[in-house]
Order: C-alpha cells, then sequence, then structure tokens
C-alpha cells in the first residue's frame, strides 16, 4: 500500500506537471487561469494527504498564519504553498503583481474584490468564500481583502502564484486612512515542504 508521503508527492507532482504545461501553452489570461483552477482543485479532493500531522498551524497564534512551499517549477515559475490561517485573519485590499489561485480544503476565507475608481482606489465589488472544494482566479493587478471565517477548522489552503513570493516584490496594499499604496514586507515565516520525505525544514 502506498504511503501518504509517496502519494501526496505523486499526486503534488501530476497535477504541478499539468499546470506548468498549461502555463507553458501561451500566456496565463482567464481562460488559462480557470484551467489551473481545475487542476488545483484536485489537491482537495485527498483531505487525507494534508493533515495537522505534516502541516502545523503556528505554535504562536500572533502569528499571522503559516506557509509551507510545496513545488517549486524550474526557472522559479508556478510556484505551490500550503497556508494555514486563524479565524479572524484579515488582510487589506492588496494584489499580487502574478497571477494567483487559491483552493480551500479547510475552514472558510471570505475573499472581498474590488474594482478601481477613477482615481485608482478600490471599490467592493463581488465576493466569493473559498472553503473545501472552491477556489479563486485572479490576474496580476486584481484587487481582493480577506477575513478568515470562524469555523471549527483553521483555514488550510492551496495557495498557487505565477512567480515564488519572494520575488513578488512589487506587492502593493491600500491604506484607507491615508489614501495610500504601500509595498508588503518580506514573508519571513515561509518553510520549505520536502515532497520526497515528507518532512518540512524549521
Ligand atoms: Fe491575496
Amino acid at each position: 500500500m502506498p504511503s501518504v508521503v509517496s502519494e501526496r508527492h505523486e499526486l503534488v507532482t501530476t497535477v504541478m506537471d499539468r499546470i506548468i504545461g498549461i502555463v507553458a501553452s501561451g500566456a496565463v489570461e482567464r481562460e488559462g487561469l480557470d484551467l489551473i483552477r481545475l487542476a488545483l482543485l484536485e489537491l482537495t479532493q485527498r483531505p487525507d494527504l494534508f493533515t495537522a500531522e505534516h502541516f502545523h498551524p503556528p505554535r504562536d497564534p500572533k502569528r499571522n498564519s503559516n506557509m509551507f512551499e510545496l513545488y517549486r517549477s524550474d526557472g522559479d515559475g508556478s510556484t505551490l504553498y500550503v497556508s494555514i490561517a486563524p479565524a479572524g485573519l484579515t488582510t487589506p485590499v492588496h494584489y499580487h503583481t502574478t497571477w494567483a489561485v487559491i483552493a480551500g480544503l479547510r475552514g472558510a476565507e471570505f475573499n472581498q474584490f474590488y474594482t478601481r475608481d477613477d482615481a485608482g482606489r478600490p471599490v467592493a465589488s463581488n465576493n466569493f468564500v473559498v472553503e473545501n472544494g472552491t477556489a479563486i482566479t485572479m490576474m496580476p493587478n486584481d484587487l481582493h481583502s480577506i477575513r478568515i471565517v470562524e469555523t471549527p477548522d483553521r483555514f488550510f489552503s492551496f495557495h498557487l502564484y505565477g512567480l515564488p513570493l519572494e520575488q513578488a516584490t512589487e506587492r502593493m496594499f491600500y491604506v484607507e486612512d491615508s489614501d495610500e499604496w504601500k509595498y508588503f514586507a518580506h514573508r519571513p515565516n515561509i518553510r520549505q515542504f520536502n515532497l520526497a520525505t515528507g518532512l518540512a525544514d524549521g
């Protein structure tokens, strides 16, 4: 019988191979993102391969979330993360400077999307809850803010970006009080997860 480690390795590699193929077939536009979304959602069919036993929530509840890097494609392209975040966590309105697909496994995350007014300020538009088996797709300049909903489980999700987060250095968020856009600080708490061994560093 295959182990959790080998099944997870196989599943993530298969899904990422398909996604890398979609990305390689042309510029990622909304249509391509939808194919990527469908591929990424396959990970949400196997919650048994992504448990708290292997992906620990943050020890310090004041740290906003734990992120594990699961897979990075050659040449620092599409990069997959697992994120575990506590209820109540919110973010300001922001964009990612690269395409993004977020798929839910456990818990729920309320996403508010925005358009921009003539001055570039965010204007609330539609919203969507990411939870088990659902996902959102965003183009590089699309805006959203999030709030983790109170549920029995911490919010556990898959984040796929067009490039590694540490290279998305131009990501900005909106400060409502001062009506200005600011750069995100570098995220210090991303850990590497080795699919072959099933162990995270740190
Ligand atoms: Fe985001």
